[in-house]
């Protein structure tokens, strides 16, 4: 690889998983991308010592530290900004943002969603789609626009659901995906193979021969 990694910051509020698993993909030194940073809104998020462990800079920002979204955005950007910032990757940061911030990192600030959006924005998307008995659930990287779960998709990967699903087994395999999806997706944006054409991202190298529907259930049990 000739071109230089670009830097990324991740922002968390808990867990890390999705985190840890663009850790990993970085390590490759194939990877188009290295880590700057980790930030967390929630200094007691498991993902900062995580993250911590394996020599990554690590910060807490708590927002209750702030009068308004604007002051704590202002501290988050200025970290950013010191850690030499390209890209932001939200991994299950759980905080809205002012458009003000959104449009400071426009089309450099990625999000993944538990659902193959545009459907079921916002919380409790596995129950929502276990309610509404769909059978393909899933998980999108988008790039951040200011509306919620909003914004040009980069990647998204479908799993099925089945019949004795609760919302914590559904939500287990569509985890899985998701840390596969991400470092997939970070890979295209980071390396320019995905490009922001407006509201679509459009892939440089569109893949052929590999347009097979997933169907659930599968055809050979009709
Ligand atoms: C992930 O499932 C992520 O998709 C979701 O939060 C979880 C974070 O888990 N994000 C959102 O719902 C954002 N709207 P993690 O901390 O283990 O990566």
């Amino acid at each position: 690889m000739t071109e230089r990694k670009k830097r990324v910051g991740i922002l968390i509020s808990g867990r890390g998983s999705n985190m840890e698993s663009l850790i990993a993909a970085t390590r490759r030194s194939d990877y188009p991308a290295e880590i700057a940073c980790v930030i967390s809104n929630r200094p007691e998020a498991r993902g900062l010592s995580t993250a911590a462990a394996q020599g990554i800079a690590t910060q807490a920002i708590d927002h209750k530290r702030f009068q308004t979204r604007e002051a704590f955005e202002s501290e988050l950007d200025a970290a950013l900004r010191a850690h030499g910032v390209e890209i932001v990757a939200c991994a299950g940061f759980m905080r809205m943002m002012t458009s003000s911030f959104v449009d400071q990192w426009r089309d450099r600030m990625l999000n993944i969603h538990p659902s193959l959006l545009p459907a079921y924005k916002g919380l409790h998307t596995h129950a929502r789609a276990l309610a509404d008995g769909v059978k393909l659930a899933g998980c999108t990287v988008h790039v951040v626009r200011p509306e919620l779960d909003q914004g040009p998709i980069i990647a998204q990967a479908a799993v099925p659901v089945l019949d004795g699903d609760s919302e914590e087994t559904l939500g287990a395999r569509v985890l899985q995906a998701e840390h596969s999806l991400y470092p997939h997706a970070l890979s295209l944006f980071a390396s320019g193979d995905a490009i922001v054409s407006g509201e679509r991202v459009l892939l440089k190298k569109e893949p052929v021969n590999q347009t097979i529907p997933l169907y659930w259930p599968p055809l050979s049990q009709l």
